[in-house]
Order: C-alpha cells, then sequence, then structure tokens
C-alpha cells in the first residue's frame, strides 16, 4: 500500500501499487478486498477503480467508511500489504462519436465516473459531470472532473451549494434548457450513485431517447460468479407477460443498460413458485 488518506469528509483514498491491475483495469470495473487477516469480517468487500496510473503502476479507491471492513482499511498503513482481487466485472462502452457523455454521480457513486473522465478526456471529447450530494460538504470530486477539462455542474438536496434538489432534477432541467442555456444533448449517460436515484436517471434518459448505462452497487459474497449472492432482476426480452431472468452483478455487470434493470424487485412478476424470489433474498408478493 502507498498511501491512505482523507480525501474529503468520511471519505478517503487507497493507493496500491499493483502494477498488472494498472494495466489491465478498465473503468466501471472493481476489485475485491480482503479487509482483515483473521477472518473478521470474512468475506471481502468490491471497491470501483476511481484513479489509475499505469506509468507508476498504482490504482487508487476512493472508499467511504461505513462498517467493519472499510474501517479496518482505514487504519491500514504504507507498506501494508492488501490482498486484493481483480479486476472484476465488466466496464463501461462508450459510443464511438465525438457528441458529450454525460456522468451523473451521487456520493460515492462518483468514483467509477471519475475512473470513465479519466479514460475519456484524454481524446477530448466533451463530458459534463453533473454531481449531487446530501449537502455541500458531501460532494465528491468537483475538483478532480474539473482538473480533467471536464464541465461541472453541482446539485445539493439542501440546496447549500449548485442547483437546489436532487441530481436528477438537475439532469432533467440540463436537458430541457431554457433561460438562454442551450438544451445538454449527450450522447449517452452514465450514472452511479445510490439506486433510487439511478432509477430516476434511468427514466429521464428513456424518455429523452438517451442511451445510459448504471453501474449497480449491491452486496456481493465471492465477486467473481460462484455464490449467486448478487444477482438482480432483469428484463427478459420484450415479452411482458414473461417473468424476469436474474443477472449476476458481479459477472454481468456491475454495469447494465439501464432498459434492462427492474428498479424495485419486489413489484418484478417473478417466475419463481412464490414466497422469495430466487437468487436475491428480496421477499416479494404475488398479489
Ligand atoms: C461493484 C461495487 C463497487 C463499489 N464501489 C465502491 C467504492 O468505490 N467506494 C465505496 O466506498 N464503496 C463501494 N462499494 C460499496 C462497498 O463495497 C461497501 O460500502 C462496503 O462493502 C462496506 O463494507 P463494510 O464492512 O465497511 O460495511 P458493512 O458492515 O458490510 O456494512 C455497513 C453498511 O453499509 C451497507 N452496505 C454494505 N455493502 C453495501 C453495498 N455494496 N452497497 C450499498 N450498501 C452497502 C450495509 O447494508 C450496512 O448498512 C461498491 C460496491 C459494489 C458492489
Ligand atoms: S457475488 Fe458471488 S456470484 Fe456475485
Amino acid at each position: 500500500m502507498v498511501a491512505n488518506r482523507r480525501f474529503s469528509g468520511r471519505y478517503r483514498e487507497l493507493v496500491l501499487d499493483a502494477p498488472e491491475l494498472a494495466a489491465s483495469v478498465r473503468a466501471g470495473q472493481f476489485v475485491s478486498i480482503l479487509c482483515s487477516t483473521v477472518d473478521d469480517p470474512l468475506l471481502r468487500r468490491p471497491f470501483s477503480v476511481y484513479r489509475v496510473d499505469p506509468g507508476a503502476g498504482t490504482i487508487g479507491i476512493l472508499y467511504e467508511v461505513l462498517g467493519r471492513g472499510t474501517s479496518l482499511i482505514a487504519r491500514w498503513e504504507r507498506g501494508d500489504i492488501a490482498n486484493v482481487l481483480g479486476p472484476l466485472g465488466n466496464y463501461f462502452t462508450v459510443p464511438k462519436g465525438e457528441g458529450p457523455l454525460a456522468l451523473v454521480g451521487g456520493g460515492v457513486g462518483v468514483a467509477p465516473l471519475l475512473a470513465l473522465a479519466h479514460e475519456v478526456a484524454p481524446s477530448g471529447r466533451p463530458i459534463h459531470a453533473i454531481l449531487g450530494a446530501r449537502t455541500a460538504s458531501m460532494l465528491l470530486g468537483v475538483d478532480e472532473f474539473e482538473a480533467l477539462g471536464v464541465r461541472v455542474s453541482i446539485s445539493t438536496d439542501d440546496g447549500s451549494q449548485g442547483y437546489h434538489g436532487f441530481v436528477s432534477g438537475l439532469l432533467a432541467s440540463l436537458l430541457q434548457g431554457g433561460a438562454g442555456r442551450e438544451p445538454l444533448r449527450p450522447d449517452a449517460i452514465f450514472t452511479c450513485g445510490p439506486r433510487p436515484m439511478m432509477a430516476a436517471i434511468a427514466e429521464i434518459a428513456r424518455a429523452h431517447g438517451i442511451p445510459c448505462s448504471v453501474s449497480m452497487e449491491v452486496s456481493m459474497a465471492c465477486g467473481f460468479g460462484v455464490c449467486m449472492g448478487c444477482a438482480w432482476p432483469v428484463r427478459s426480452g420484450s415479452d411482458s407477460d414473461a417473468g424476469p431472468t436474474y443477472r449476476l452483478v458481479c459477472t454481468d455487470g456491475p454495469v447494465f443498460n439501464a432498459d434492462e434493470i427492474i428498479w424495485e424487485p419486489r413489484q418484478a412478476r417473478c417466475a419463481c413458485a412464490g414466497g422469495k424470489a430466487e437468487g436475491t433474498g428480496e421477499e416479494h408478493d404475488h398479489a
């Protein structure tokens, strides 16, 4: 481990000397970190890679200290050896062309979007980052995006900075234009953050006919397709009477086409016999 420092607020940055990972990881992929050497917690924790420096052979993780695993990671010191598995999962696919891309992030969900901005910015393609947080002190990544030449728009739930309201409201207003402002016309939208936020962004993208990719965050156990613990219901084609099928967020994702995702598994018409949706552990009604 090269560095483990405070980033802002309750967020920290972990920098790892990992030349093989730095040479191969793509924006949207994640790594799975063993937080303890004494099996507590037993399961690895997944984190997006937010910064890659192939020259230095390092990768960066932006993490929020939440529970036991991240509290243990926060105590690591320079020179400690980290047990890291990766790169895992799929990555963001950017449509060909030169049109602008919109990256919509909430909270620590900006991490994979920063990685995407690092990947795309050198091509000169315009990027508009639309970042939301509960309050100004919880905004993440503004300086990093701006340093890459990315245009940044901000929303805060409490109105302490930028647009007063949810980041979905800000996106809708940017797409609408008005008050002397040209409407934003992105070729694609990429989003990561709290699930209700991504559901709202997906709906707005669909209404405007803009392709949207979402990076899903669910609890994971193995991280590489063995335990089935991260199964998430997705639409099974165009047949609205068909039940959902399930995709593994760790290997089929974490990046999905937003139109595929069933945001409320409890409301999905499930193909199972009743009781619980297989693979998700989510109880649901068949009323
Ligand atoms: C593909 C992927 C990428 C991720 N990237 C990042 C990242 O870049 N930075 C970051 O800070 N976090 C990221 N996460 C979430 C991160 O894995 C969890 O915050 C972490 O596992 C919490 O571990 P803990 O032991 O500290 O907390 P725990 O004690 O396990 O949990 C503490 C609290 O966090 C909640 N929680 C646990 N895991 C998740 C999760 N996956 N999603 C939402 N809530 C959770 C629990 O329900 C509980 O309320 C990512 C998750 C996934 C699946
Ligand atoms: S976390 Fe085990 S299959 Fe996805």
